[in-house]
């Protein structure tokens, strides 16, 4: 958790504020899910990928669901907003917590979505009972697979759905990649998509659905640094400089892991057996 910081992603996460205030709100006035979605999703292809979750587990208002590395919230909020589900969601870094927390209270949707800062691995098993548990680009950072899916099995009701996206391993990594991939991107292993779907069984879940995504996200990350050094003055100027560079690089080198060929990216479903 010390290093997570080394992430650029995370470094400023209150540079949501300026995003939000720069559309017109005011400081700390009440908002709508809507207004803030295409600034608080940390995943690929946005509320998109959030309405493939509600398909595929059949998202309604009956469920509770857990969310494992929650971020800012948007997925969590757009969840609620969209089917009025509840969703737990958890996330380790208390200062994107407390932005989440505070953006569910001014969507108005804190009687749904209940922000829970921790790690996943230590999460109570008594709060258990969810029906689902989502996750979207969160479990590339935690390397003990295990632990982990034991703790989704525990937590989960029977014939409970697991939805993952989420990094996995096409090809061996150069000793760059291994660089990056450790370092600006605090992912210290990632399993081939054989060794993901193994770990999930070994863990308690059957029908391991594996999707590879590899390349929509490889044209989203392409396209995300397009977009964002054309929009790079703006940008600076709302956030300085310094974010910018930092926003910059870490976007240059998600393309660089991608262009290599050695990351994949996939859409995961287990059911708890
Ligand atoms: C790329 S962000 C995605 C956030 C959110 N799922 C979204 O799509 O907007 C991954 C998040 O997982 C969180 N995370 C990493 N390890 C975690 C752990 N062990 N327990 C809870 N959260 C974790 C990180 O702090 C980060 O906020």
């Amino acid at each position: 958790m010390s290093d997570i910081k080394r992430m650029k992603l995370y470094r400023h996460p209150e540079r949501v504020y300026n995003e939000i205030n720069a559309v017109g709100h005011e400081e700390d006035a009440l908002l709508k899910e809507k207004d803030i979605r295409s600034f608080d999703q940390y995943h690929y292809l946005g509320t998109d990928a959030v309405d493939d979750a509600i398909d595929c587990l059949k998202i309604g208002p009956q469920d509770r669901l857990v969310e494992i590395g929650s971020g800012l919230g948007g997925p969590a909020r757009y969840l609620a907003e969209k089917t009025g589900c509840h969703v737990t969601a958890v996330e380790i870094q208390p200062d994107l917590n407390q932005i989440a927390s505070s953006l569910t209270k001014r969507c108005g949707l804190s009687g749904l979505v209940e922000h829970s800062c921790g790690d996943i691995l230590e999460f109570p098993e008594d709060s258990g009972n969810f029906d689902g548990a989502v996750s979207w680009l969160a479990i590339l950072h935690i390397p003990n697979r295990s632990i982990l899916f034991k703790k989704c099995r525990n937590i989960l009701k029977p014939a409970g759905k697991i939805f993952i996206e989420d990094y996995y391993k096409l090809g061996e990594f150069s000793p760059r990649e291994v660089e990056i991939l450790c370092e600006d991107v605090q992912c210290p292993y990632l399993p081939t998509a054989q060794e993901y779907r193994r770990q999930l069984m070994e863990n308690g879940f059957t029908d391991v659905e594996f999707e590879d995504k590899t390349e929509c996200w490889s044209d989203f990350v392409r396209e995300r640094l397009e977009k964002f050094i054309e929009n790079r003055d703006r940008y600076a100027k709302l956030n300085g400089n310094e974010i910018a560079d930092e926003m910059e690089d870490f976007y240059k080198k998600i393309l660089q892991l991608f262009r290599k060929g050695n990351l994949g990216g996939a859409r995961i479903t287990a059911v708890k057996g």
